[in-house]
């Protein structure tokens, strides 16, 4: 079987995304949302990237034609029905998520494979909406994803060999390093960074330093581009803990307990930079003005 057309569904930072390196690597896309202004958001995101790849002479004005003109938009799931491919990147909830694979595994025809861009459910979990557990795999693009390399593809207890592989083949036409991993709770790249940050948040708490100290010592003395704390506040301090809470209850080991300050900030509304606060104060535009 080979790739031609795929669908993603989501029109959001990450659908957005995944539907412009598909597109400019030459797979013909059906982008679908629910909402119309979703939609066209979505396509201003691809639009504004595209732009910067041409001014940095990345690509040509043809090819960035050519991209947009491969992207079709939908509020349809029918219009799923001959894709090769299906790539799931909606709101991370999953009854939502089994929801929609239930109606696409009516419409979309039995060979085509379905992908989940899910940060922490299950892919078992979710193939079990589907007839198609089989055809059924985890494809964990990182955020923005038309500059990051990594794909974490990840195996459902029934994905099969010919299906990762179709997968891993895929991804790496999209440009990316597809990395397999097997279906557990965080996966691979999770289940080390947000224990990390955690555990930078509990530093915190416990007074050990402040949160500028704390990010330097990670910056200068492991290399790490980000410290931890700027790290969980661009990510989001509510999707930390969310993740956290996955592990904790995926594992039942006290090891992956949320922090106690964590689970604070996020009652409190402090949820990093989309909220103007977390460890870090943010403006309008979310640049860092402060502690
Ligand atoms: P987002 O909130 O930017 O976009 C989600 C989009 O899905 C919205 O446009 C929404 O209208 C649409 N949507 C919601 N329900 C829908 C439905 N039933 N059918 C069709 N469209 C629907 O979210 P984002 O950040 O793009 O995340 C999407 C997925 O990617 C989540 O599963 C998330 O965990 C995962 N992810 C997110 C990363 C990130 O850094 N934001 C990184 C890696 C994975």
């Amino acid at each position: 079987m080979e790739i031609q057309k795929i669908g993603v569904i989501g029109a959001g930072q990450m659908g957005s995304g995944i539907a412009q390196v598909a597109a400019q690597s030459g797979y013909e896309v059906v982008l679908m949302d629910v909402e119309e202004l979703s939609l066209k958001k979505g396509l201003e995101a691809i639009r504004r990237s595209l732009d910067r790849f041409l001014r940095k002479e990345k690509i040509t004005q043809e090819e960035a034609d050519a991209t947009l003109a491969r992207i079709k938009t939908t509020l349809n799931p029918a219009d799923f029905a001959d894709c090769d491919l299906v790539v799931e990147a909606i709101v991370e909830n999953e009854s939502v998520k089994g929801k929609l694979f239930q109606t696409l595994d009516k419409v979309v025809k039995p060979e085509a494979v379905f992908a989940s861009n899910t940060s922490s459910i299950p892919i078992t979990k979710l193939a079990s909406y589907t007839t198609r557990p089989e055809r059924f795999i985890g494809m964990h693009f990182m955020n923005p994803v038309p500059l990051m390399k990594l794909v974490e593809v990840i195996r459902g207890y029934k994905t099969t060999d010919e299906v990762t592989r179709l997968v891993m083949a895929t991804a790496e036409k999209m440009g990316k390093v597809p990395v397999e991993v097997n279906d557990y709770p965080g996966f691979v790249s999770n289940r080390v960074l947000i224990p990390m940050l955690n555990e930078a948040i509990q530093a915190v708490m416990e007074g050990v330093a402040t949160p500028e100290a704390i990010d330097t010592v990670m910056k200068l003395g492991m290399n790490h581009p980000m410290g931890p704390l700027t790290l969980a506040d661009f990510i989001g301090l509510d999707t930390v803990l969310a993740i956290m809470e996955v592990l904790y209850e995926g594992f039942g080991d006290s090891k992956y307990r949320p922090s106690p300050l964590l689970k604070k900030m996020v009652q409190a509304g402090l949820l990093g930079r989309k909220s103007g606060q977390g460890f870090y104060k943010y403006d309008e535009k979310g640049n860092k003005i402060g502690s």
